[in-house]
C-alpha cells in the first residue's frame, strides 16, 4: 500500500491533511474496508453505521458476512439512499441489495435497519440524530463525483431529500437493470450535511476515471463535485484501487 499526501488545507487553527491510500487491488481494498468496520464495532458494540450500495462495497460486505466472530446484535444501520418509485421487491431496490449482500447474513435486529423513506425524507435526519448520530459512514463515489445520490450542484447544507438523478448516473446504474428505461429517475438520499454529521467517513473509490475526479475534489471544495465535501470533515479515510 502506498500512502500519498494529496492535499493540505488550513482551516482556522487546524490543518487537515487528506490522504488517498492507494491499495494494490480490489480484494485488499475490501479487506481494509471490512477491517475499519470491524474496528468500529470493536470500539463500540452499539455502533451506528451509514452504509452504501453499488458495485464498490460488495467486496467489503462479502468479507464482513464471512466473519462469524462479529456480533451485530446492537449495531444500527442507516442506508445512504434508495430509489424512488421502485417496487420494494425489485431485485435492484436498495433494500433488496442490502438484504442480499449484507442484512440477511448478519444478526442485526430488523428494527435497527433503516432506509430513507421517500414519503417523509425529512424524518430521516431526526431519526439519525435521535439514535445518537452516525459513528462510521461508508460511501462510494459516482463517476460524476456524487456521494450517496447527492448529484453535482447539491446544496452543501442539504439534509435527506428527494433528488432527480443525472443522466450520467442513470447510465452508470443501467448495468444493474435489464434496460436503461428501467432505471428509476429519482432517489431519496441523505444530504451532504447529513453525511458530514457522521463522526468518521470511509470513502471507497475504484477505477482511474473516478480517481481523476477525486483528485480534483480533494484539492478544493467544488460545488459541482459533491465528493469534495470531504474537505469539510476532519476524519475521512480514503481507500482507492485501480
Ligand atoms: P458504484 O457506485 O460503486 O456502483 O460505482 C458508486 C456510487 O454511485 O456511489
Amino acid at each position: 500500500m502506498i500512502t500519498t499526501p494529496e492535499s493540505q488545507a488550513s482551516n482556522g487553527m487546524t490543518t487537515i491533511t487528506r490522504t488517498i491510500n492507494y491499495v494494490k487491488d480490489y480484494d485488499t481494498l475490501s479487506e481494509m474496508a471490512a477491517n475499519i468496520v470491524r474496528k468500529e464495532i470493536n470500539r463500540s458494540s452499539t455502533s451506528i453505521l451509514g452504509l452504501p450500495t453499488g458495485g464498490t462495497p460488495i467486496g467489503m460486505y462479502e468479507k464482513l458476512v464471512k466473519d462469524k466472530s462479529i456480533d451485530w446484535r446492537r449495531v444500527k444501520t442507516f442506508n445512504l439512499d434508495e430509489y424512488v418509485g421502485i417496487d420494494p421487491n425489485h431485485p435492484e431496490s436498495y433494500r433488496n441489495f442490502m438484504a442480499r449482500h449484507f442484512h440477511n447474513h448478519v444478526n442485526i435486529p430488523k428494527d435497527y435497519i433503516h432506509f430513507p423513506d421517500p414519503m417523509c425524507p425529512e424524518k430521516y435526519d431526526d431519526l439519525i440524530a435521535h439514535s445518537g448520530g452516525i459513528d462510521l459512514l461508508v460511501m462510494g463515489m459516482g463517476s460524476n463525483g456524487h456521494v450517496a445520490f447527492n448529484e453535482p450542484g447539491t446544496d452543501m447544507l442539504s439534509e435527506t431529500h428527494i433528488t432527480d438523478l443525472k443522466e450520467q448516473t442513470i447510465k452508470d446504474n443501467s448495468r444493474f437493470f435489464n434496460s436503461i428505461d428501467e432505471v428509476p429517475t429519482q432517489a431519496v438520499t441523505m444530504g451532504l450535511r447529513t453525511i458530514l454529521g457522521a463522526q468518521k467517513i470511509l470513502l471507497l473509490v475504484t477505477g482511474k476515471k473516478k480517481l481523476k475526479v477525486l483528485q480534483k475534489a480533494i484539492w478544493k471544495p467544488d460545488y459541482n463535485i459533491p465528493v469534495s465535501i470531504i474537505n469539510n470533515h476532519r476524519k475521512v479515510e480514503i481507500l482507492y484501487c485501480d
